[in-house]
């Protein structure tokens, strides 16, 4: 696509683990992005991002004012925050820009066509696409973690205009697809955090097609596999469970494990009680689940050890206290010490890594959590299918 003197939307992922003061905790999916916008930059084109960051409803649904500062950094140059996504306000701002410029919209999941999953074809007709398509002559996507979702502002624009893939989303396809062949095995799945529909979907997948080796569980999906399993968790986690709506899911994670999926559950946990931490063994759980065990943690790194590919996706436990960081830690320790490949992905296990790599030829950090690994599992992306749509 020919991108020079033009006006480009670029799709970003810029959706970050937030802390309890509503602070970015890990921006390595901004620095990810920072080479494709000083390219566009330098190719004399003027920028506007746009993103999404949590849900609505969640605590880290937040605006996009901080991730404009850490860019700015990042690129060392200014990246302005426009408070409005397709408003007067910023069609007005987006008219005005001058070339090299970059502004960045507020949160795309303040407009509520962004929470609908549905075709291009649907979404092209979207306000969010009729109103900001024909200010700009371009469309890049460089969202590869969130090519899972076929939402207006990832799938909607190229069927209106001529659009590509940034430079992030390039390396990831061509970096998975290397990686990721039959003959490297085994593959240990390392499977945590708290997208729990998500990684029951992954499970799924990878279990139907007999990808993985081995998938070893943390934090909810542990919890759920545990009760598929009959195993009494507690009163005051079953609360936590229940209102998560993750009871529900029973029925499909015990079809996996009478199918014989390779899942894996903890032998115990790091939990809290009256605000101490204790270990409890999973048949006799008494405390608030916050963490893997210490045996399960022994346990897991052993499988680990002899994986031709790990790929770890999700936390094994909260890791924002760090008091129950352990857990995490020993996993991908194990993993980086191993002579297979590693993939980390999610923005929440890739802070665990905390900047100590020294051999990084047998990594993949990989900006992508949910989109990675249905990627990995052989679904198709609907924000590259949209991309192969697009208008010339
Ligand atoms: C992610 O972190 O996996 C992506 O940003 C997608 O976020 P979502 O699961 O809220 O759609």
């Amino acid at each position: 696509m020919e991108l020079s003197g033009r006006k480009v939307l670029l799709r970003v992922d810029l959706n970050s683990p937030i802390d309890k003061d509503g602070r970015i905790l890990d921006s390595s999916r901004l620095k990810a992005h920072a080479p494709t916008i000083k390219e566009l930059v330098e190719r004399r084109n003027s920028v506007v991002l746009i993103s999404h960051q949590g849900r609505p409803g969640d605590r880290d649904f937040v605006e996009l004012q901080e991730h404009a500062q850490i860019l700015s950094k990042y690129l060392d140059m200014n990246v302005e925050f426009v408070d409005d996504v397709m408003g007067p306000y910023a069609r007005e701002k987006i008219k005005n820009m001058k070339e090299g410029e970059i502004i960045l919209l507020n949160n795309v999941r303040m407009v509520s066509e962004e929470l609908i999953e549905a075709p291009p074809q649907q979404h092209a007709k979207t306000f969010l696409v009729r109103k900001l398509s024909p200010l700009f002559d371009g469309y890049v996507n460089d969202a590869f973690a969130t090519a899972h979702r076929s939402q207006p502002s990832l799938v909607g624009f190229p069927l209106v205009i001529p659009s590509a893939a940034g430079r992030v989303m390039e390396k990831e396809i061509s970096a998975l697809s290397k990686i990721f062949t039959p003959e490297e095995s085994p593959k240990v799945f390392v499977l945590g955090g708290g997208k729990v529909l998500d990684t029951l979907r992954i499970i799924e997948n990878l279990t139907k097609k007999r990808i993985a080796d081995r998938i070893l569980t943390g934090g909810l999906i542990a919890e759920l596999f545990a009760t598929a399993k009959g195993i009494s968790l507690g009163k005051e986690n079953m609360e936590v469970l229940e209102k998560l709506g993750i009871l529900s899911l029973i029925p499909r994670a015990r079809k996996l494990l009478m199918s014989g999926s390779p899942v894996e559950i903890p032998v115990d946990f790091k939990v809290e009680r009256e605000g101490k931490t204790e270990e409890s063994p999973v048949h006799k759980v008494n405390g608030v689940i916050k963490d893997i065990g210490t045996n399960t943690a022994d346990i897991y790194s052993s499988f680990i050890k002899d994986s031709k590919v790990t790929v770890l996706r999700g936390p094994m436990g909260i890791i924002e206290d760090e008091r129950f960081r352990d857990g995490s830690k020993s996993v991908m320790k194990a993993a980086l010490e191993n002579s297979g490949y590693v993939i980390v992905g999610g923005g929440h296990m890739v802070s665990v890594l905390e900047g100590k790599v020294e051999d990084t030829s047998k990594l993949h950090i990989s900006t992508g959590g949910g989109a990675l690994l249905l990627f990995l599992s052989g679904e198709r992306l609907p924000a590259l299918e949209a991309l192969s749509l697009s208008k010339v």
